[in-house]
């Protein structure tokens, strides 16, 4: 079967415009999980699903979910998804690409007339970023049934409980398990995306497969000391939680860039309080972001990471609690998969190149119910979780291409 042409890839780049334009802020794009932004850009996401011929319905935790039912009503579905919430400050392609991708393959399907073996459903994950609230990929864990409800008591950085944000949207923390798939719904799970690295430009190739997503592990830490007078407490006597928290943080940078074995770790958000230029800082609270291409070489570098930070702290005087706020395992995607991507990239004119995304994915928490997999579209500079994100418009174009050539060309598991 052939794929459409020419051009979904004009419709998808409005599309992507249309959707940075709902944002929290004028200047920057900021949309996070619950936010009345994030309420907006989900009733764009359903009118253009709906106009691509799908059934339409936003699901317990806000993800907004399309089904475009095969031949036989009720088939299990290939789920093709991503992610509609964002980073602060973020670009505008880092989830909502594959979510518009995903759309416009299937409008095109639609305006056909053709109808597969099996149903196609897409799902726009309502967070995956994690931005708000201390956990992520709430959206993919609420579908894959391993949400978590204490992550409902979680605040964000106005005190506000995830609770308290699901009802303002309008969505009820009490259902949040009816969002829950089985696994014999589901034939796979496809994602497209960019691929927020330097890989695929350096190849000079429009797409790639992913072979793996890297595991994560989240921490928050909090450095408990006394708050003092600037000017009256002498050097020798502080116990100032801000320098110790500094001293941590450079410790990060040295264990992970002393590793050279692909190990990354980010502090991110770090608050110090009582927050005054006379006041020695009490209490300083930072996030640590760890992620290695192994679980064990992730377990080993997190472990040593708390060792140096609980010495830092003693050596400080300082008081320490050290939470774990996310954990994700490596997650392979699967080779069938993969394969069927090869095809459609070799088809479409392009050599497969198979690399790994070091990024975390929805399919993190959907490889619970079901084999996924991932297809990579390269952005400029490899640049991401920044406003300078950019995609080539041929790009767009031969991401869709694959896609919808994955898609019509798609043969269950045997
Ligand atoms: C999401 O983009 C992540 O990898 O943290
Ligand atoms: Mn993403
Ligand atoms: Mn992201």
């Amino acid at each position: 079967m052939q794929a459409e042409r020419p051009g979904l890839g004009d419709e998808i780049v409005r599309r992507i415009d249309a959707l940075a334009a709902i944002s929290e802020t004028p200047d920057h794009l900021t949309r996070v999980f619950l936010s009345k932004e994030h309420r907006a850009a989900a009733e764009l996401l359903v009118g253009w699903m709906q106009q691509a011929g799908m059934l339409v319905r936003i699901d317990a935790i806000g993800n907004v979910c399309g089904r475009y039912e095969g031949l036989e009503p009720g088939a299990p579905c290939l789920m093709l998804g991503s992610h509609y919430d964002t980073v602060r400050d973020a670009g505008k392609w880092d989830g909502p690409l594959g979510v518009i991708t995903a759309i416009a393959c299937i409008g095109g399907l639609h305006r056909r007339g053709i109808r597969l073996p099996f149903a196609i459903e897409i799902v726009a994950f309502a967070d995956e970023e994690g931005t708000r609230f201390a956990s992520t990929l709430l959206g993919s864990r609420a579908v894959a049934g391993t949400f978590v409800d204490g992550a409902l008591t979680g605040r964000d950085r106005d005190g506000i409980t995830m609770r308290d944000a699901m009802v303002a949207f309008g969505l009820d923390p009490d259902r949040i398990g009816s969002a829950a798939r089985r696994p014999d719904e589901l034939l796979a799970y496809l994602e497209l995306h960019i691929e927020q690295g330097p890989v695929l430009e350096a190849e000079a190739l429009p797409v790639g497969v992913v072979t793996v997503i890297a595991g994560a592990t989240r921490l928050a830490v909090t450095l408990r000391g006394i708050a003092g007078h600037a000017g009256t407490v002498p050097m020798a006597m502080r116990r100032d939680a801000l320098t110790g928290a500094a001293e941590c943080v450079v410790a990060v940078e040295r264990l992970c860039r002393g590793d050279g074995g692909g190990l990354v770790g980010t502090v991110g958000i770090i608050n110090a309080a009582p927050g005054a230029g006379n006041v020695i800082p009490g209490l300083v609270s930072f996030t640590v972001d760890i992620r290695a291409p192994t679980d064990a070489h992730r377990k080993a570098a997190v472990a040593g990471i708390t060792a140096e930070i609980e010495r830092i702290a003693k050596a400080r005087g300082l008081d320490l609690t050290i939470d774990l706020t996310h954990e994700n395992r490596t997650a392979p995607c699967a080779m069938w998969l993969q394969e069927q991507i090869a095809d459609a990239i070799s088809a479409e004119g392009y050599r497969v190149l198979a690399l790994p995304s070091g990024a975390g994915h929805d399919g993190m928490a959907m490889i619970d119910i079901a084999d996924i997999a991932m297809l990579f579209v390269r952005c400029r500079d490899g640049i991401s979780h920044n406003p300078a994100e950019h995609v080539e418009p041929a790009d767009v174009e031969a991401g869709a291409r694959v896609l919808l050539r994955v898609i019509e060309n798609f043969k269950p598991k045997a």
